[in-house]
């Protein structure tokens, strides 16, 4: 593989599992060294121990300012310096309706993928303003563009990523620092899992999780469920050079869910107008 990131150190928030993980992985092998933080220690150990010695895992509270500034120092001791930082950690919404939601969830929610992702932001900026640049790269979610039901406090943090990303981009674009945003569509890791954790029966959750599953799958334009490594491939072309005149985008990775009605409206006014005819009794 084209060693696109090679002599490059990055920061991963997030990096136990998921898209995280799939991201350190990668990044690793495209020449990077890797510094992992995550809440989850026996997950982020095992990741570091499989990339080797170019990955150091350190357990880190995102929402905690001073966990993340020793997250981002870690990077400058270890491997010196911080090229990219990756604020990717968040944590989901329990599937509930405005209506019925009694907003327990939303300060946790904001101030993990909020708060820590505009602070991730901040200490990365700050080293990479003193030391000739660097990429940021904040996880949004397609549930951030698109509005719909439930589930109001994940989207409105996750829309607000978006903008933070942008300000960003425009603020430390002078110090050679480009910002920008991943806005990952139904990608299969633990996420839907978590926010479906009320329900505690491990049967019962492989289930739910397969049934939603299920309905997200008829959604893919391209007809295929996405993966971590599908996010992380973008993530890694953004850090790199190749990417050099790309600042305060915010890239879909979602098979084509947000370009349009992934419904396929037309198909069912096709069947509704079959449906009208054949009751009518006209043939085609
Ligand atoms: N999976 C999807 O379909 C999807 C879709 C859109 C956006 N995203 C976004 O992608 C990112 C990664 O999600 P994922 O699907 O890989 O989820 P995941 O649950 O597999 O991984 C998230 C990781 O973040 C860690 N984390 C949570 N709170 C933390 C904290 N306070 N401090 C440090 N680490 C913490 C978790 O321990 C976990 O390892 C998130 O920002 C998520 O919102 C995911």
């Amino acid at each position: 593989m084209d060693q696109l990131l090679n002599g490059k150190v990055a920061v991963i928030t997030g990096g136990a599992n998921g898209l995280g993980q799939a991201t350190a992985e990668l990044f690793a092998k495209a020449g990077a060294k890797v510094v992992i933080g995550d809440l989850d220690a026996a997950a982020g150990e095992a990741v570091a121990k499989g990339i080797g010695e170019t990955c150091r895992f350190q357990r880190t509270d995102v929402s905690k300012p001073e966990e993340l500034q020793a997250l981002c120092d870690l990077a400058v001791s270890a491997f010196g310096g911080l090229d990219i930082m990756c604020n990717n950690a968040a944590v989901p919404n329990r599937m509930v309706r405005l209506l019925d939601d009694d907003l327990d969830a939303f300060d946790r929610v904001f101030d993990v993928n909020v708060r820590a992702v505009i602070r991730g932001t901040q200490i990365a900026g700050r080293y990479m303003r003193d030391h000739g640049g660097g990429v940021i790269l904040n996880t949004s979610s397609i549930a951030g563009i698109v509005a719909s039901f439930g589930v109001t406090s994940y989207r409105a943090s996750k829309a607000a990523v978006i903008h933070a990303s942008k300000n960003a981009a425009i603020e430390l674009a002078g110090y050679g620092i480009r910002v920008n945003c991943l806005v990952p569509g139904q990608i299969e890791t633990k996420l839907i899992k978590d926010a479906l954790a009320a329900n505690t029966d491990p049967v019962l959750l492989d289930k739910l999780e397969m049934a939603i599953r299920e309905v997200m799958d008829s959604y893919q334009p391209l007809r295929r469920r996405g993966m971590p490594e599908d996010v992380a491939q973008a993530a890694l072309f953004l850090a790199s050079d190749n990417a050099r005149y790309i600042t305060g985008v915010v890239l879909p990775i979602d098979g084509g869910i947000t370009a349009g009605d992934a419904h396929n409206y037309i198909e069912k006014f096709d069947e509704a107008r079959r449906r009208v005819m054949a009751e009518a009794g006209v043939s085609e």
